[in-house]
């Protein structure tokens, strides 16, 4: 992959003189879904597939940007003093907003930049692609400036820039387990204070399979922000009964004692959702611990009905995929994973049920879907490198 990202970057730029190559990867969350906004517990891991660049620095203010997944956008260009979000930036808003949030925390981008992208994770399937992208132009930045910014950092900067230039109200989830990512391990995050913990994923005779479902989705035309407002009305009308921070605040019977105080119905699922999303994530991660895999599925098996029930952000397709593959041998849970509405499932598959549930579920997807899904079984990796 270095050579390809280095040869286009020749091909398009003229020369790579002073180019460097960098990696980061995409993640896939295992249970704890929409509970990161909620000062909840997370539980995903960093992919060995992402996003690849190569880069150099300029030696005026000009930044130009080509991606080998948007080809026929040929190169975008810009500067250092454009720093504002707009649609004819296209995919090069990601980029530019963790520049602009680099600045914005004082920290002046000197120069301007060459940079080619080429990602192996399907752009909005649900793999954090843009995530994906913002921490690999942090990790940039920090190489070619010397600025002094840990990992933890830039999943930050990577999420005030998607909340700020990109307008998604995003929680921290997605770059936190790509910028922290570790190769076999998955990452037990408290989203209320940052503490974490990685956790070994031991598979025994199993591996994570993803089912893409090929639903095109934006978070930001979705409902994700929607949720999200739902989710602060019902902890506003719970304050008034309970003293607590968050919703992750609450276990299942406080949940039950105080969940009157919610008014509308709506926003009563929703929170009950974030109230037992998290504790399962937490009995999930104690299940895992103990080699106790059958339960881990189980719980993603209910992660999956109360998004389906309850935060209703699954969608025909998801469901599809998720009830097909409860139905075959060997397949220990299975769950949407990310954002919802549209992108990808996650399963843990015993490794010679791989095949079979990949072409039992395809099959039965595309008949009743109409387009297919695609899947692959994916291994967890690092965190962000220079290659
Ligand atoms: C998206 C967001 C995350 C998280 C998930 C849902 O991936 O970027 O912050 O909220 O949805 O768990």
């Amino acid at each position: 992959m270095k050579e390809i990202v280095l040869n286009k970057f020749q091909e398009i730029y003229g020369d790579a003189a002073g180019a460097k190559v960098f990696f980061a990867p995409g993640r896939v969350n295992l249970i704890g879904e929409h509970t990161d906004y909620n000062g909840g517990h997370v539980f995903p891991c960093a992919l060995t597939i992402g996003t690849y660049a190569a880069a150099r620095v300029r030696s005026d203010r000009k930044l130009r940007f080509f991606s080998m997944n948007f080809e026929n956008k040929g190169v975008i260009e810009t500067s250092l003093d454009e720093l504002v979000p707009s649609k004819e930036a296209d995919w090069t808003n990601y980029p530019k907003g963790v520049m602009w949030a680099f600045e914005q925390r004082g920290m002046k981008i000197p120069a301007g930049m060459d940079i080619l992208l080429n990602g192996n994770i399907h752009n909005g399937s649900g793999l954090s692609s843009s995530a994906s992208v913002e921490v690999l132009t942090g990790a940039m930045l920090r190489e070619f400036f010397g600025l002094s910014v840990t990992n933890q950092d830039l999943a930050l900067i990577g999420q005030y820039s998607e909340n700020q230039f990109n307008g998604v109200n995003c929680g921290i989830m997605d770059q936190f387990a790509i910028a922290m990512g570790k190769k076999d391990n998955a990452i037990f995050l408290d989203t209320a204070d940052l503490s974490y913990e990685y956790a070994p994923l031991v598979l025994k005779g199993a591996k994570i399979v993803i089912a893409c479902s090929n639903k095109k989705r934006g978070l930001g035309d979705s409902k994700y922000n929607e949720r999200r407002s739902e989710c602060e009305t019902a902890l506003a009308e719970l304050q008034e009964k309970v003293k607590i921070n968050s919703l992750g605040d609450l276990d299942e019977a406080g949940f039950e004692k105080y969940q009157s105080a919610i008014q509308s119905e709506v926003c009563r699922k929703r929170a009950r959702h974030a109230v037992y999303e998290n504790r399962r994530t937490i009995r999930a991660v104690e299940a895992l611990k103990k080699g106790d895999i059958e339960a881990f599925g189980q719980l993603m098996n209910d992660s999956h009905r109360s998004l389906r029930d309850d935060y209703e952000v699954t969608g025909t397709e998801l469901d599809t995929l998720v009830e097909e593959a409860w139905k075959v041998e060997g397949v220990i849970g299975s769950r949407m994973t990310g954002a919802g509405f549209g992108g990808c499932t996650v399963s843990i598959v015993k490794d010679e049920s791989i095949e079979r549930f990949m072409e039992q579920v395809g099959s039965a997807y595309l008949k009743k879907i109409g387009y297919a899904a695609d899947f692959y079984a994916v291994e967890i990796g690092d965190g962000p490198r220079v290659l």
